[in-house]
């Protein structure tokens, strides 16, 4: 199967391909446009141009558009699925629930581009704002790159593409090398749905040449990306007066205090830790158990996680599959060494069977250890024994990170206590932090990131407020 780059409501050649292998396999499953600058020049110019068909699109068109796209997804909805497993390595039925999430998030972004609004200003409010009318309206920013990691190769997508055509803009994206064809077919179901050429134009290829001429670009009005904070860091960096929105990584934790329904807590323990092997930024990297409930805590979490399979990711039986590449089992496997030499015990896990690393669960795990203080990426957690949720409360917050955090407690002045505390951009009491409905604000503090995603903040990020001020 080979793809090309969509530029201009138009298939074009790229000079160069490159075959994308399976994470699970390793066999070619396409040959992948690799874009270079001229390709990368023609995406902005097709975009640049596109930009007042847009500002002009009434927002019902915007929002009719992005309602047939999601018909399409429910007509595609297995293909969508299909295509995410094969590329992304994820399990068919994860893969399955990304696609009914994309589909949601783009039903959101239908809603919210029919209820763009600005507000009346009292002017009189001042001495000297006598005798005027004043009111903000939002308008959009223009070219958007949307930059996309391979985690959730169509549902983080949509988080970028459906809040910016939902706001009137246009949009350069550049998808993860790992997963462009989730990307492609998104382009395929857009056209399909009426987005007019110019709209959306998907580039595929390096981030070093596809990306910073991107960042670089002052047609480019704002940088949306999801990725590893160095990569994210560089962007702001770059980024000159652009917007620039940014979710990045995180060693997310969860507290557990004495009293909770551990039956209650191991399940959903379970599946943050080990969803999509670990590959999700708000995933459940640490766990700060109290003393008295620790020893049971581990027994059950470690007996749960023996009980997932591992396999091929077409197969609907799958619980953990391929990590997105070899290289990152080896990375997995040094700092689990690492951890032990630091004094770290073993749980379960801790082994490979080819790309797939089996769920591994360590405990007392030195604070300084990789496996603890930067973002694990893959099927690796941690359970560290705690004497009290505000000396838990100190270990989550010593971390670079804030994306999201969690707390399961009975005590509610303990729970909203810790939720004041907790430097996060997200606390969930009486659940995991890897809990997300795509409507909800999301984003990070510290390393985690910038600006906040969900359709209606996303919105708020892709527009510029403008005040217009009538004298009588
Ligand atoms: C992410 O990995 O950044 C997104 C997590 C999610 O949408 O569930």
């Amino acid at each position: 199967m080979k793809k090309n780059l969509y530029i201009n409501g138009k298939w074009v050649e790229a000079k160069e391909y490159r075959p994308l292998h399976s994470p699970y396999s390793g066999e070619v499953i396409a040959e992948i446009p690799f874009a270079g600058e001229e390709e990368t020049e023609l995406a902005l110019q097709a975009a640049e141009q596109a930009r007042p068909v847009m500002a002009k699109m009434p927002a019902h068109q915007r929002a009719s558009i992005l309602e047939k796209l999601v018909a399409l997804l429910e007509k595609n909805a297995d293909e969508c699925a299909r295509l995410i497993a094969l590329e992304a390595a994820k399990p068919i039925t994860t893969a399955k629930q990304e696609v009914a999430r994309t589909m949601m998030t783009y039903q959101f972004a239908a809603q919210e581009a029919r209820r763009i609004h600005g507000e009346t200003i009292p002017m009189d409010a001042a001495p000297g704002g006598e005798d005027r009318v004043a009111f903000t309206i939002r308008q959009p920013l223009g070219v958007i790159a949307a930059i996309t990691p391979f985690n959730f190769p169509m549902n983080l997508v949509a988080h970028k593409v459906g809040p910016a055509i939902a706001a009137g803009n246009t949009i350069v994206l550049k998808p993860a090398a790992q997963t462009p064809l989730s990307a492609l077919f998104l382009a395929e179901l857009l056209e399909e749905a009426g987005l007019p050429p110019g709209v959306l134009n998907v580039v595929t290829g390096s981030g070093s040449v596809v990306g910073e001429r991107l960042v670089q670009d002052d047609r480019v009005k704002m940088v949306t990306f999801t990725g590893s904070p160095p990569v994210g860091i560089g962007i702001r960096n770059k980024a000159g007066l652009k917007k620039v929105t940014l979710e990045l990584g995180s060693n997310s934790a969860l507290i557990v205090d004495r009293g909770v329904d551990l039956d209650n807590v191991i399940p959903r323990a379970v599946t943050g830790a080990f969803a999509y092997a670990g590959q999700v930024c708000i995933s459940l990297q640490r766990i700060y158990v109290h003393q008295d409930v620790f020893e049971a805590f581990v027994e059950k979490f470690a007996a749960r996680t023996k009980t997932l399979k591992m396999g091929d990711p077409l197969d609907p039986a799958t619980d953990v599959s391929a990590l997105i590449s070899p290289k990152d089992v080896d990375r997995s496997l040094n700092w689990i060494e690492e951890a032990k030499q630091r004094g770290a015990v073993v749980a379960t896990g801790g082994v490979r069977e080819g790309n797939i690393l089996h769920p591994t669960v360590l405990t007392h795990v030195d604070p300084k250890a990789k496996v603890s203080c930067q973002e694990v990426f893959a099927p690796i957690v941690l359970i560290n024994p705690v004497s009290s949720v505000e000396e838990a409360i100190g270990y989550v917050n010593d971390s670079r990170y804030g994306l999201q955090a969690g707390i399961y407690t009975d005590n509610i002045r303990t729970a909203m206590s810790a939720a004041e505390q907790l430097e996060v951009g997200g606390v969930m009491i009486n659940d995991i932090p890897t809990f997300r409905v795509d409507h909800m604000p999301y984003g990070g503090v510290k390393e985690s990131g910038m600006g906040r995603e969900g359709l209606k903040y996303a919105i708020e990020e892709m527009t510029e407020m403008k005040l217009i001020c009538m004298k009588k």
